[in-house]
């Protein structure tokens, strides 16, 4: 990736101005291949929205002991995007009955969900299969950004397992949003996603998105929406949480690498959106 440096300061105030407390900040410029678009926690991947990009191997990890049950049979290690991995141990290690649940489906490859497909096909017919299994190339699965979680039950349906509004399962759902995690199916808005009502699949979405997305009960659909009117370098969607201040804004890309200003030395995250764009958001502590 190229980079550039530029300078630049930022206003807080019109008193923090005249008493020059204004901190400045200097920006540089990152310079952004066309294909990061498909890369991020922010991703939409949805029958409309196909997945471009596969996720790079080197940022798949397994998930310990966690093994995947395959649809032919077998199983094999447990694999998720890294930081995805990461906040799900992290949000598991907090509840202490945590080995009540278990890590039921992570990433998949695109021929795995293939096989999912045609084999829910064969034994559940359209209705179903197009209601709980995303086509092949629009699964977030293949994103390593998805996981299903289930109660630990004998026997464990693997395309809908068990992960009730209550118990266990509701105090991970609610510690989850705080670690980037929503829930990404929910019953009110299947007109958009097109796929019923998944309690048991959770998606990464990254600090303090999801937060955010539960806060103003948004799907990835809409929240991306309505992050795209906060066009880079005009305007930015301000957040506060646990003594941090988020700026959040977007900026479409160009044909060629997209030039965003990032504030130097300071915690920032890009993701792109999978539409034509990246989202920046900006960390602050207040
Ligand atoms: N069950 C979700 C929709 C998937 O197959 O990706
Ligand atoms: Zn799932």
């Amino acid at each position: 990736m190229k980079g550039r440096r530029t300078g630049g300061s930022r206003g807080s105030g019109i008193l923090a101005k005249a008493l020059d407390l204004n901190p400045r900040v200097e920006m540089e410029t990152l310079w952004l291949p066309r294909e990061r678009v498909g890369q991020g926690p922010l991703i939409l991947v949805n029958r409309r929205q196909p997945l471009c990009h596969g996720l790079p191997k080197e940022q798949l990890v397994s998930l310990e002991d966690a093994r995947e049950p395959l649809p032919e049979g077998g199983s094999r290690p447990l694999l998720l995007e890294q930081e995805t991995a990461r906040m799900l141990r992290f949000v598991l290690g907090t509840l202490t009955l945590s080995g009540k649940i278990q890590v039921v489906s992570g990433y998949r490859k695109r021929q795995e969900q293939r096989m999912l497909y045609e084999k829910s096909l064969a034994e559940h017919g359209e209705v179903f299969t197009r209601s709980y299994v995303a086509f092949p190339g629009c699964s977030e699965h293949e994103t390593g950004l998805a996981v299903d979680l289930g109660e630990l039950r004998e026997p464990m349906d693997y395309i809908r397992p068990s992960f009730p509004y209550s118990g266990i399962c509701q105090q991970f759902r609610k510690k989850a949003y705080a670690c980037g995690f929503v829930e990404r199916y929910e019953k009110e808005k299947k007109k958009i996603t097109r796929i019923s009502a998944e309690p048991w699949h959770f998606r990464y979405v990254g600090i303090p998105h999801a937060n955010i997305m539960g806060a103003r009960r948004l799907c990835l659909e809409e929240y991306l929406e309505f992050l795209q009117s906060f066009p880079d370098g005009t305007c930015a969607f301000v957040w506060r949480e646990e003594g941090w201040q988020f700026q959040i804004s977007y900026q479409k890309a160009c044909e060629g690498d997209t030039p965003l200003e990032v504030p130097k030395g300071q915690l920032y995250r890009i993701s792109g959106d999978n539409q034509g764009g990246f989202i920046k958001t900006v960390w602050r502590r207040v």
